[in-house]
């Protein structure tokens, strides 16, 4: 199966050397798709040649979240990780044999994660590292079931799991077309749990990563970049892209 991976990506100092790493992680995964979703009224230049050069083959989407919901404690990447399950769903059919994953610009990604992913029948899961305040947070596994969670945060969800921790079956994502992100009543940290349910139970849950006991991906953060230097007109004689 081809690996889907969507990553939802917006304009900032960082964003081109965020999409870098990725692109070199990704670039080493054979039989993989990124599907990269622009926040933003348009494709931007930097996204396209970036993407055109990467090496990675790719889908280059874009759709601009709302001024209103561009506040904190909102969820982000909502509507475009919706507009790309809307492009799979057009796109691809009963023949085409994918499994689909949200890969957030900002993670870390092993290479095994993919190898990992790719037998996902349904959905999979596995422990994401640095999330929910803690080292990892994963599911707990019993006789190759997953039983319950080991979490740092809001335990009380039915799915506490990071976007970084679970993978879909395309035919899974086809056969259930109403299974959408949802904003309304979704408040960050959420999202995750709120999609699942509409595609899985618990108990149906197939644990990857040697029973949820590795950790193969880290929800790390970037720092935001110190522009206190930045001379206030042009003092360099060319213009150089970042
Ligand atoms: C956590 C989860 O890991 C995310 O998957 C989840 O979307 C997010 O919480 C949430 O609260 O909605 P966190 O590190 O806080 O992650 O979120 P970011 O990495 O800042 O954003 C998630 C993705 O959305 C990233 O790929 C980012 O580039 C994108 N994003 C963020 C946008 O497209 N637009 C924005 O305005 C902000
Ligand atoms: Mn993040």
């Amino acid at each position: 199966p081809v690996i889907y991976a969507i990553t939802p990506t917006y304009t900032r100092t960082v964003q081109k050397a965020e999409l870098t790493r990725l692109a070199n992680t990704f670039r080493q995964v054979p039989n993989f798709h990124w599907i990269v979703v622009e926040d933003s009224y348009t494709i931007t230049d930097l996204v396209s040649s970036f993407l055109s050069t990467s090496g990675v083959q790719h889908t280059h989407l874009h759709v601009s979240t709302l001024l209103r919901y561009k506040r904190p404690r909102q969820p982000r990447g909502t509507e475009q990780r919706n507009a790309a399950l809307r492009s799979l769903r057009l796109l691809r059919s009963r023949n085409d044999s994918g499994v689909v994953f949200f890969a957030d610009d900002d993670n870390t990604y092993s290479l095994e994660l993919f190898e990992e992913m790719r037998s996902t029948r349904r959905v999979s899961v596995w422990p994401v590292g640095l999330t929910g305040g803690r080292l990892y947070e994963r599911p707990l596994v019993e006789k190759g079931r997953v039983v319950g969670w080991y979490t740092g945060w809001e335990a009380g969800r039915l799915f506490p799991i990071d976007m970084a921790g679970f993978a879909i079956n395309l035919q899974v994502l086809l056969e259930n077309p109403q299974a959408v992100f949802k904003r309304q009543g979704s408040k960050p940290g959420m999202q995750e749990t709120d999609f699942l349910k509409q595609i899985t139970r618990m108990e149906d849950l197939e644990p990857k990563a040697s029973n949820c006991t590795r950790v193969l991906v880290w929800h790390t953060r970037t720092e935001k970049v110190n522009l206190g230097n930045e001379p206030k007109k042009q003092l360099d004689s060319v213009v150089i892209e970042v």
